[in-house]
């Protein structure tokens, strides 16, 4: 791991000079390149990775998104860490991932609890999670079917892990509901990775539904993309301002937390990793108010 300036940033990631132009002129081809961020281009991934363990059924969770990382990027790859950059090797970035990933439920867990991970896609999150807490089970839910589809073909035979369709945008969540029919409140954790960021305000969502579910739950934990915890004194933090909008990422996650009925927030730790340093992952854990 090599200590990376932000004035290097821009040759380690295309997206500063993307955001400073302002994009002006540029063809959709060219916007679609990034990559989308709707529910259905998620699916197109899922689809062609579905394709790979159908061609390969022994295919193993951590094998896949290691193929995965590295069609994606080549080493050295920028990520960040507490507002720092660095430059890693694509393998060193996962594990860093992985570990923010088990450490924001290392306070939450002590064996025995379930995990709902709302927006799971996948799921390569549970088979991680799985493995470092093997006392816990864990179900997710994702609104992209081929990501369902492929998480039961890789986890199906595994009794402490399962995937369900789900969507945030539903009245109910039916998938935490089934699991709150068999446990106790104080056993259920409500957990969320990357998946809030999808959409474009989470305020309607966190203040019509998530709430219904705050004293029904023992803990909310979310590895989230957190706008307002980036300065607005600072270059790196404009940068990363500007990229959740750029991206139309919801600017209003932990304020819309702050003002819930019946929710305490407990902590917000920024950025404990960021796979993409403009889009770094921050921690935010409430409680029941
Ligand atoms: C960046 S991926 C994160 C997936 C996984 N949690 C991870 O960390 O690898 C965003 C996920 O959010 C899901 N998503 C998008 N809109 C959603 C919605 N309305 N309800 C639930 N999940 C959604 C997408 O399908 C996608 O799987």
């Amino acid at each position: 791991m090599r200590e990376l300036s932000l004035d290097d940033l821009p040759n380690h990631s295309p997206w500063p000079a993307r955001l400073l132009d302002g994009g002006n002129g540029e063809t959709d081809e060219q916007e679609a390149e990034y990559g989308g961020t709707g529910v259905s281009d998620y699916d197109e991934v899922y689809a062609n990775l579905l394709g790979l363990v159908e061609a390969n059924p022994e295919t193993e969770f951590r094998e896949l998104q290691r193929s995965a990382n590295h069609y994606a990027e080549e080493s050295p790859v920028a990520i960040s860490r507490a507002g720092d950059l660095f430059l890693v090797d694509v393998d060193e970035k996962q594990e860093l991932q992985d570990e923010a990933l088990v450490a924001s439920l290392a306070g939450a867990l002590d064996g025995g609890e379930t995990v709902v991970s709302l927006g799971c896609g996948w799921g390569y999150e549970l088979g991680v999670l799985a493995e470092a807490y093997p006392n816990c089970e864990f179900v997710g839910g994702d609104p992209a079917e081929n990501g369902v589809a492929l998480g039961r073909e890789l986890f199906g035979d595994r009794d402490r892990i399962r995937v369900e369709p789900f969507d945030f945008r539903d009245d109910e969540w039916d998938l935490l509901e089934d699991v709150l029919a068999e446990r106790d409140a104080d056993d259920v954790v409500l957990f969320t990775q990357g998946s809030l960021t999808a959409l474009p305000s989470v305020r309607d969502v966190v203040r019509e539904t998530l709430t219904k579910y705050a004293d029904r739950v023992r803990e909310g934990v979310h590895l989230e993309h957190v706008y307002e915890l980036h300065s607005e004194e600072s270059l790196l933090g404009l940068l990363r301002r500007a990229y959740t909008e750029r991206r139309n990422y919801n600017d209003d996650l932990l304020a819309s937390l702050q003002v819930a009925e019946g929710v305490e927030v407990t902590s917000a730790t920024y950025d404990v990793v960021g796979g993409n340093p403009l889009h770094p992952l921050s921690e935010i854990r409430w409680e029941s108010a």
